[in-house]
């Protein structure tokens, strides 16, 4: 599972909509896991489970503070704005959560502004 392959710009009607297989999906950053089905967004999977590890807002890709990087695992994606993830992001591993559908066991880290806020949350300083 050392591989990550994204295959982007897939539509919602797109053959992988009929996954229904449960992933694990690790929060590195606060060492939470949680199961997400292949045809839920990570972060919707997650807020559907009333976690809080990824940051979370407009659920459409257009405010970016659900900006994660795959470390492990596959995702399909649907597209994202290069404002929030530019092409070069994207070979790295970056993703939206909320655009985001595991294809795999998946393990990611929280970027931006808002990892702060999660990692102080799991230490106890907020
Ligand atoms: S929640 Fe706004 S871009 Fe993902």
């Amino acid at each position: 599972m050392q591989s990550t392959a994204f295959l982007n710009e897939l539509r919602p009607c797109g053959d992988w909509r009929g996954a229904v297989s449960d992933y694990q999906v690790e929060i590195r950053d606060t060492a939470e896991r949680y199961p997400c089905g292949g045809e839920h967004s990570l972060l919707k999977a997650m807020a559907a489970l009333g976690r809080k590890g990824i940051p979370s807002g407009c659920h459409g890709g257009g405010c970016g503070v659900c900006k994660v990087r795959i470390t492990e695992g596959e995702v399909s994606t649907l597209v994202m704005s290069c404002t929030h993830v530019t092409e070069e992001e994207k070979a790295q591993g970056y993703v939206l959560a909320c655009r985001a559908f595991p294809r795999s066991d998946i393990a990611l880290e929280v970027v931006g502004g808002m990892r702060k806020c999660i990692t102080r949350r799991r230490y106890g300083f907020v």
